[in-house]
Parts: structure tokens; sequence; C-alpha cells
């Protein structure tokens, strides 16, 4: 599924980032380690994306600045920071927060090895702070002041982080049109997003709102409690087919030690038809807070353990990112350190 003519060329340097290592390489995009040029060496996450610009790009690249820069006024503690975008040559970045955790995709599968699973208090936790970032980023507004209309689109564990310090941090934010597109070669009818994760109205490609959000935190939250897949089958098109008429089964079904108030949360938000959903993320962080809030006080210090017991060695190796005795990138210094996301593909 990867093709390599399609995939940048790996960069030394992007606007004033040094690029140090390359840290993962997901469908739309490579993320790179980047050291500021600058004498504070600020350390960043850059992502730079597929495609590169043609030549006579300008629109697109101007697009895609405009497009971007809305993630700059993202500022909500579930959500990386996104400090600045921009277009080095042909190349789209855009410098973030680095982030030292885990996907919540890499706790799912390392809690199946384990035959363990997250508490559901803590699941609701996760998914409070989740929903909090959502509806923040559904409510932000343009320099005009009119609604951006921001929708992630992608909400899945893969896109979700949770660091070492145990907080929770929502990334990639699916945007509308130039991410995906290069002059060359636009994709009609691709749907950012893992199908396994889409809501029915993404499929069918509908106009969307804010809710279909609110379904891929559902299922996101149905699998963290069940650790089962909830949609996900071996064929693109049989997961279709169950994200539209699939039994989506009562979670307590297959982890009894879920609650039925937490159990009733996903099933509201995995409603097919979106007027039976939560209208708003704000609605179901209240729910999920609700339930959580007994446990509110250790989630911080349970999330960070977890990691800490899931993944040994993690720690300490990120931290190592932060060195400042890692230079900048001779050939010989671009080694790849262990990607920490899922497969690509999954
Ligand atoms: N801010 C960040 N800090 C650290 N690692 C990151 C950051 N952003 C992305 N990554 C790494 O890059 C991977 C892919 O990033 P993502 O934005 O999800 O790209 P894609 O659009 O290809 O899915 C992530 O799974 C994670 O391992
Ligand atoms: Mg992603």
């Amino acid at each position: 599924m990867r093709s390599s003519r399609l995939l940048p060329a790996r960069p030394t340097k992007l606007g004033r980032f040094d690029v140090v290592a390359k840290i993962a390489s997901g469908g739309m995009a490579s993320v790179y380690l980047g050291r500021s040029s600058d004498q504070t060496r600020e350390v960043v996450a850059l992502k730079v994306m597929r495609g590169d610009l043609g030549e006579r790009d300008d629109l697109l690249a101007s697009m895609f600045v405009d497009e971007a820069d809305l993630l700059t006024r993202l500022r909500h503690p579930s959500i990386v920071r996104t400090t600045e975008v921009g277009v080095d040559g042909a190349q789209r970045f855009i410098a973030m927060e680095l982030l030292l955790g885990m996907t919540l995709a890499s706790v799912y599968e390392a809690c199946e090895r384990r035959g363990t699973r997250l508490e559901p208090e803590l699941v609701a936790w996760v998914g409070a702070r989740l929903a909090e970032g959502l509806h923040y980023a559904h409510e932000l507004r343009d320099d005009a002041n009119d609604p951006a209309a921001l929708i992630h689109r992608d909400v899945n564990p893969a896109n979700v982080f949770v660091t070492f310090d145990g907080t929770v941090k929502l990334f990639d934010f699916g945007m509308a049109k130039t991410m995906m597109q290069t002059s060359a070669k636009t994709a009609p009818g691709i749907v950012k997003g893992k199908l396994s994760y889409l809501a029915p109205e993404q499929i069918m490609q509908l106009p969307l709102d804010r809710r279909a959000d609110i379904f891929g935190l559902g299922t996101t939250l149905w699998e963290l409690c069940a650790m089962q897949r909830l949609f996900h089958r071996d064929s693109a098109v049989e997961t279709v087919r169950a994200v539209h008429a699939g039994k989506i089964p009562d979670v307590r079904k297959v982890a009894p030690q879920v609650s039925a108030r937490l159990a009733s949360v996903i099933q509201k938000a995995l409603e097919r038809n979106r007027e039976h959903r939560y209208a708003t993320a704000d609605e179901i962080a209240r729910a999920l807070s609700e339930i959580a809030a007994p446990y509110a006080a250790e989630a911080p210090s349970r999330l960070s353990a977890l990691l800490d017991d899931l993944f040994p060695e993690e720690r300490k190796k990120q931290r190592g990112w932060l060195k400042p005795a890692i230079v900048p990138a001779s050939p010989a210094s671009l080694k790849v350190p262990q990607s920490k996301g899922p497969p690509p593909s999954r």
C-alpha cells in the first residue's frame, strides 16, 4: 500500500528546523524529530505531508497553509499543540510539540498480547478528556469569528496519545481539502480515516458534522472496554458492511465489568442515526466525566504506571530524543528509531 514514489524524500531541513531522525511513517505523512536551528534548539515533531508539490502549486501551497493554520489555533490540554505550519520547497510540513508516550492503539495491542485490559473507569476518564478536546475543536472560530466547523474525521486509537506523564492528547486532525491532494493527483472520493472507525454517514459520503467524531469516539471506547474490534473485518467490503449494519453488542456482553451507565453512554455514541447520538461532544464529555469522577484524581498516575508497565523501555528511549547530544542530520545520523505507532495499515 505504500508507494515510495509518493513519499517525500527525507528532508534535512524544514523551515527553521533541522530534521534529526524519523519517528514514524503513516498513511498520509512521515513524522520526524526536529530541532530549531537557532540557539533554543527547540525540539519538535515534524509531520511532512505525503506528495510533493509541483513547481506551479503556489495555490495549493497557500491553501495548505491557510487550512493547516487553523491547527495552530487549537490550544487545549487534550489536543497536541501545533506550533507552526509551513511549505519548504516542495514539502508541506506541520511542526508540533513532541509527545512522549504511546498511542492508544499501541496500548490496546500491548494489552491484547498480555491478555489484560484497561479498567473501565480509566477508559471513561480517557474518553472524557478526548470528548473535551473534541468539543473545543468543534467550537473553534476563525479570524472573522465565524464557526470554523472543524471536524477531526478520524477519531481512532491510533490518533490518540497517552503520555508518560498521564495526559491524553488527540492528534492528526483531518483537513478537508489540501492534505490529501497534489496537483497531479486529486483523489476523488477518498475518505480520510480508518474504515473501521468511520461513522455510517462518513462511509455514505454525506456532508459531515461534529457527530461523526462522536461515533469514532464511541467505537474507540467500545473497543478499549471490550478488548475486541467492533467493526473491523478481514476485508474492506465486509468492514463497510459492518459499519452500516453489523451488530453492535452491548459492551457488557463481552466485558461484564463495565457499568450499565458507561455501557449506555457508549451505546448512545454509537447510534447509527446521528439524530439519536449525542448532539455535541460536550454532552458525552459530561456523561463520561461523571462516571469517572471518583477516579479522576488518580487517573493520570494510573495511566502513567500502565505505560511503564506495558512498555518498560520506552520512556527512557523517548527521553533520549530530548538530549542535545542528538546532532542534526548528517546522513549517517538519520537512524530510524523503532516506530511507536501501529503499522500504518491498521
Ligand atoms: N506530536 C507528535 N509527537 C510524537 N510522535 C508523533 C507526533 N505526531 C505524530 N507522531 C507519530 O507519527 C505517527 C503518525 O502520525 P499521524 O499524525 O497519525 O499521521 P497519519 O496522518 O499518517 O496517520 C503517530 O502514530 C506517532 O507515532
Ligand atoms: Mg494517524
